[in-house]
């Protein structure tokens, strides 16, 4: 499902989304726009330089380990069935990997975090570090973690540029969160970011 344009300027200055930032575990259920979930994707990991594979955060030699699922609500994101997704960068495009509501089931999957359960949207950061450690050796593992931070704060900033909040969440079975979302094994979750409207 190809996802629409973006924009690349804005009304809210990076440093007031800077300033508000918070991590933020109180959410409405409002559904989310397409245009709203197009750009949090594209600020965590799309491709941002114009002919060029390039992207929205920093990665060391640009060898880019990771990948992100997006956990969808039932009516989270509007035109879009409750499911797991995954982000594809190249194309700006998203594919059904798992459909149904499973944010409760990954709730629990994060130590019983059951305020996740709210929000119509997760973004899931996954590490395989294979892409990264065939490079830099074991240093590759620190890399990508560092890169999962870097996508964090990107998602972070957008959601306030877009009136929204954002959690996040390291405390999580990685097993379960993996059998739950159905994705490969040596996609590895580093962290579970919440979106949606501040409750
Ligand atoms: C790597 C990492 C893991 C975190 N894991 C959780 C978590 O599992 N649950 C949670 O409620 N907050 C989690 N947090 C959020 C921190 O508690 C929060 O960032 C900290 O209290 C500072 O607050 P602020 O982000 O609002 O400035 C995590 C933050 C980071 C950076």
């Amino acid at each position: 499902m190809d996802l629409p344009n973006v924009q690349t300027d804005g009304k809210v200055s990076l440093e007031k989304t800077i300033k508000i930032r918070r991590t933020i575990r109180s959410f409405t259920s409002q559904q989310l726009s397409l245009e709203q979930f197009s750009q949090l994707l594209w600020a965590a990991y799309g491709i941002t330089e114009d002919r060029g594979y390039k992207r929205a955060a920093a990665s060391g030699g640009a060898c880019y380990p990771m990948d992100i699922y997006a956990l969808v609500g039932e009516e989270g994101i509007k035109g879009m069935d409750a499911g797991i997704y995954h982000y594809e960068p190249m194309g700006h495009s998203v594919s059904l990997i798992l459909e149904g509501d499973l944010r409760e089931a990954v709730a629990r999957a994060s130590l019983g975090q059951m305020w996740m359960a709210t929000p119509p949207l997760s973004l899931v950061i996954c590490a395989e570090y294979a892409r990264i450690t065939s490079r830099y050796g074991d240093r590759g593992v620190r890399y990508a973690m560092i890169e999962a931070g870097h996508m964090g704060q990107n998602i972070f900033l957008q959601a306030e540029a877009l009136g929204l909040g954002a959690g996040i969440v390291g405390a999580f079975r990685d097993e379960a969160v993996i059998q739950v979302m159905g994705t490969p094994p040596s996609h590895e979750p580093l962290l579970i970011m919440p979106v949606g409207y501040k409750g």
